[in-house]
Parts: structure tokens; C-alpha cells; sequence
């Protein structure tokens, strides 16, 4: 072996040796022991003490904290075996390194030094005992969140500087968002919201409306009991019943809620669904405030484009009864598959309120008289966004919730 040959390997077998010395023993080394005489070997010798660093307290956070006394003594020990000032390693470093690096590697040795000196403040006992503390809350806040166990265990030893679990932002259902929306605009002409039980009895929800056991219009509603006198409300009247016996006339109310119906689910029909009912009782109410109110809230709501239509019908609690028709919101009238050709949507049920309505709501129909409506806030929903089908709103399929 010639001599060239034996000094280029020396470097190597020291390197090699130098690779499987620990940490702690290569600080107690002089970089000259080590061989670290180039700026890139002193580059990769600092590299090596920061990652060591970094491994030891991200050992510790992941550790979790035990008690209060166990936490603080390990992240006193940790500082200590760092930044103490004899015999911590940044010190030892400064002592064996800096100050015992040849002259010309100085300015490299001192700049690596002072950068691992910045690092080295993140063992400082402040901020890891902040970093161990918030760790120590992790479990807690992530099943508070997400719902999801995240056990110590399951915590401990992963990588805690990963970004966080994201939450997914919620947004509001868009059938809340329609009903407000309407609520919004007869709430600007003066009407307050009433609402009242779900679970109704039979007299509120067909007797007091008009619609006695041996009227055939009772089975307009398919009706879900829950025994012989009480059902689930096919509709948000009752609450116009409570509202006027409770505050009496003049009244002006609207209704919304959900109600039940025992409906085959297809795509316009749902068990549940909701309701948004009016009521408007004073002296001398007549049809022209309704056709003028409710002309007035559908373009509101659809847009002043919109041409209202009533067209005679029948409702056991309404004297003269009508269903509201709009000019199509889908062709502005000219027919198409959703309004069937013709031009025009029915929205909504209405009518001057019955006198016997009114009575059994303990209100004097020879003073005043009134007028109602009800609308399915789904129907709504679907017309405004264009949606074919009512069972989307209730599956909670959050790739269509989240178009809202
Ligand atoms: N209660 C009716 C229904 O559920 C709607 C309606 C309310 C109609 C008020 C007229 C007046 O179908």
C-alpha cells in the first residue's frame, strides 16, 4: 500500500468509527478527534446534535406527562442535560469544539454553534413544559372534536409537529336556510314565530280545524297515531289554535315546524317533513290582503319576475279556500317537465279562516275575520336550487349538504 493510498483511507476508517459513536461521545471529542476538519464534515457533525435534539424532545412530548411532579423532573432533566451550564452538552460543545477548533475552521464552527445555540432554547423548561401540557390535553380535546377515541396510546409515538386532525366546517341545512329565509320576510311585515308540540292531540290537529272523526276530509291527511287520542301533527295548524287561544286577536303569526305524514317516501313525499303556516287574524281582513301578502312574499322570495295565480280549492278550515300558483320558476312560464306544460307551480295552500276555526280558537268571528296559509318548506327548497328529490334533504349526505 503506498502512502497516498493509507491517508486516504485513515479519514474514512474514522468516519466510519465516528458514525457509530453516540452523541454524548462525540461531544466530548475535539473536532480534530473526529476528523471533522472541513466545513461539510462540521456541517454534518451540528446536523447530528440538532436532530438528537429534536428526537430527545419529541420523545419526551410524546411520552406523555404522568403527573405534574413526574412532568416537571423530566422536562427539568432534559434542560439540565442540554443547556445546563457545566456540563450540558451545548456547553460541552462551545468548550471541546468551538473553543478548541483550529483557526481557520472557527468562523464555520462559530456560526454552526450559535444557530444550535438558538435551536437549544426549545428545551428550555417554559417551553417544554407548555409543548408537554398542551400534549397532556390532546386525548380530551380530540374526542371532544371529532368524536373519535384518540387514546394516550394511540397518541404516543406519532409524530406530534404532523399538521392537526381538520374539521370539517358545518354549514347550515338548506331547509333551515329556506325556512329562515321566509321567516325573514313576514318577520319584516310584522308577524311573530309560534311554534308548539310535534306530538299533537287529535282535537288540535283535526277537531278545533274543523275536521270532525266523520268528515272524509280527515283522511286527506295520512295520519301516524300514537294511540286513539293523540297523533304525530300532519301539519303546523294546531299551533294557529294554541296561538289564538293564548293571545287572542289581532294576531299575526307564522307556524314553522315539522310535520308527519304516513306517506310511501318517493321522490316529493317524506314521513317527516316541513312546515311553514301563517296566520293574519283583525278587524276586517278580507281576501285582498291575503291574495296582496302573499303576491308580495313570493316575489320576495323568488324573484319580482315572478306572476302569482289563486285558484279555487278546498280546506276544511279555510271559507273561501285557494292554492297559490306562480308563473314557473324553471321557464318563466312558457311550459316545461316541471310545471307539467302548464306554465304554472302550486306552492301553497290558503284561505280566509273558517268562523268555527275561529271560535274554537276563542275568538269572536262576528268582530274579526282572518287569513291562512301553509307551505312545504322542501317543495320550497327544491324549486329555489333546482332539486329533484325531497329525500336528499333528510339522508344527510354530506357531498350534498355541503353545496349549501
Ligand atoms: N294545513 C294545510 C296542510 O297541511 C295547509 C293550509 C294551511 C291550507 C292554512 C290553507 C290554510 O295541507
Amino acid at each position: 500500500m503506498s502512502g497516498s493510498e493509507a491517508d486516504r483511507r485513515i479519514p474514512n476508517q474514522r468516519a466510519h468509527t465516528r458514525s457509530r459513536m453516540s452523541i454524548d461521545e462525540k461531544i466530548s471529542k475535539t473536532l480534530n478527534d473526529l476528523d471533522a476538519i472541513s466545513p461539510e464534515a462540521i456541517g454534518e457533525l451540528f446536523g447530528e446534535v440538532t436532530s438528537a435534539l429534536e428526537s430527545e424532545r419529541k420523545a419526551l412530548i410524546a411520552a406523555g406527562a404522568g403527573d405534574g411532579r413526574e412532568r416537571s423532573q423530566k422536562v427539568k432533566d432534559l434542560r439540565d442535560r442540554w443547556l445546563a451550564r457545566k456540563g450540558g452538552l451545548v456547553s460541552l460543545i462551545d468548550e471541546n469544539w468551538l473553543k478548541k477548533a483550529p483557526k481557520e475552521l472557527k468562523p464555520a464552527v462559530g456560526r454552526a454553534f450559535n444557530q444550535l445555540r438558538q435551536v437549544a432554547t426549545c428545551v428550555d423548561t417554559e417551553s417544554l413544559l407548555q409543548e408537554v401540557r398542551v400534549q397532556a390535553d390532546v386525548p380530551v380535546r380530540l374526542v371532544a372534536h371529532a368524536g373519535v377515541e384518540f387514546t394516550a396510546e394511540v397518541i404516543r409515538g406519532q409524530d406530534l409537529t404532523l399538521p392537526g386532525y381538520r374539521q370539517p366546517m358545518g354549514s347550515i341545512h338548506p331547509v333551515t336556510q329556506v325556512m329562515r329565509e321566509i321567516e325573514d320576510i313576514f318577520l319584516g311585515l310584522g308577524f311573530s314565530i309560534e311554534s308548539g308540540p310535534e306530538i299533537e292531540s287529535v282535537y288540535y290537529n283535526f277537531d278545533a280545524l274543523n275536521i270532525p272523526e266523520s268528515h272524509p276530509a280527515r283522511d286527506d291527511w295520512d295520519t301516524l297515531y300514537v294511540n286513539s287520542e293523540t297523533v304525530l301533527r300532519t301539519h303546523t295548524s294546531p299551533v294557529q289554535i294554541r296561538a289564538m287561544e293564548k293571545h287572542g286577536a289581532p294576531l299575526y303569526i307564522l307556524c314553522p315546524g315539522k310535520a308527519y305524514r304516513h306517506d310511501n317516501p318517493d321522490s316529493t313525499h317524506a314521513t317527516m317533513f316541513h312546515q311553514v303556516e301563517g296566520l293574519a287574524v283583525d278587524r276586517d281582513i278580507s281576501f285582498a290582503d291575503l291574495k296582496g301578502t302573499l303576491d308580495y312574499f313570493a316575489r320576495k322570495f323568488f324573484g319580482d319576475k315572478i306572476k302569482t295565480n289563486f285558484v279555487p280549492s278546498f280546506f276544511p278550515f279555510t271559507e273561501p279556500s285557494g292554492e297559490l300558483s306562480i308563473s314557473c320558476v324553471f321557464c318563466g312560464g312558457e311550459g316545461c317537465r316541471v310545471c307539467k306544460e302548464s306554465g304554472w307551480i302550486e306552492v301553497m295552500g290558503c284561505g280566509m279562516v273558517h268562523p268555527e276555526v275561529l271560535r274554537h280558537g276563542g275568538i269572536d268571528p262576528e268582530r274579526y275575520s282572518g287569513w291562512a296559509f301553509g307551505l312545504g318548506v322542501e317543495r320550497f327548497a327544491m324549486m329555489k336550487y333546482d332539486i329533484n328529490d325531497i329525500q336528499l334533504f333528510h339522508q344527510g349526505d354530506v357531498r350534498f349538504l355541503e353545496q349549501f
